[in-house]
């Protein structure tokens, strides 16, 4: 089972980052120099991912323009002997074969990626939500696929949340495989605490069978009225083995305020030019506090 196919979903309003996001996609916000879509696209490039598509919405134009060409910008560059820069803005038109389809109403993530059907056809493929950062040694996508691959199995992303904080997410009914993966029985989404199954949440990346468009197409609004993925997810692990990976690596939910800081943060230490004269900069600031 080779995967070579992604939907990144960017289909969101953004209301947990305004004004910021009110023209600016929240995808297209910098962590340090590259936009949020951009870390995640690369990592699904390093997972072994040649085509992806992105799941947009008509306020997101600014996302298909950063990964197409731009002539003008790249001549007066080229010009100005300014290499690195032309080489930067080549590499992210160049990065994948991006494809883009919108999502015409806002109807939940499982609408979302249902619009990756024809896309997808009849294979495996991977699901990373557009604003769900991650830093790992082993890109998260592979360490799914890895793990799907093993089971023979579609397989979710996941780590513990603190347990008052896992309203927020879904909540997976798990059994223990080995070593870090689990067999999945059962999910819901946004869970109160007394409806809650276990602390580990599904974080933002999937490893799908195409089997998830047909139970999607049958699937009623679920919570806060939208077409929940993990609503088709529960129907897909009850018919086909699915597996839960507790992966390697920190996840940031960018499209809050907290989560995006903690990224850029992390990202601007992490980066080869500014990295130590961020170190510096934190500890001079955390000595002033
Ligand atoms: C989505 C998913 C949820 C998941 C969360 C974090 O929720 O529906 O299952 O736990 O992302 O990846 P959202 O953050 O869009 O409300």
């Amino acid at each position: 089972m080779k995967i070579t196919k992604a939907v990144v979903t960017a289909g969101g309003l953004g209301t947990r980052m305004l004004p910021a996001t009110k023209t600016v996609p929240k995808e297209m916000l910098p962590l340090a120099d590259k936009p949020v879509i951009q870390y995640v696209i690369e990592e699904a490039v390093a997972s072994g991912i040649s085509d992806i598509l992105v799941v947009t919405n008509r306020a997101k134009s600014a996302v298909d323009d950063y990964f197409d060409y731009t002539p003008e910008l790249e001549e007066k560059l080229a010009s100005a002997g300014k290499i690195e820069e032309l080489e930067a803005v080549r590499r992210t038109a160049d990065i994948a074969n991006v494809f883009y389809v919108r999502q015409k109403e806002t109807l939940g993530l499982g609408h979302a990626v249902w619009r990756a059907r024809r896309f997808v056809g009849n294979e495996p493929f991977a699901v990373l939500l557009g604003d769900d950062v991650t830093m790992a040694d082993v890109p998260v996508t592979r360490q799914l696929i890895d793990a799907a691959e093993q089971y023979g199995a579609s397989a979710v992303g996941t780590q513990r949340v603190p347990a008052d904080a896992i309203s927020k997410y879904s909540s997976l009914k798990v059994e223990p495989l080995g070593g870090r993966v689990f067999r999945v029985e059962d999910m819901n989404e946004k869970p109160r605490p007394e409806e809650m199954f276990s602390e580990y949440a599904i974080l933002g990346r999937y490893v799908l069978s195409h089997e998830i468009f047909d139970i999607l197409e049958g699937t009623s609004p679920g919570y806060g009225g939208e077409i929940q993925l993990t609503d088709g997810l529960r129907t897909l692990c009850r018919r086909s083995p699915m597996v839960a990976v507790d992966f390697e690596g920190r996840r940031y939910d960018t499209g809050s305020l907290r989560g995006f800081l903690e990224a850029t943060v992390d990202f601007s230490l992490k980066h080869a030019d500014i990295g130590e004269w961020m170190r510096e900069f934190i500890k001079k600031r955390a000595g002033e506090l």
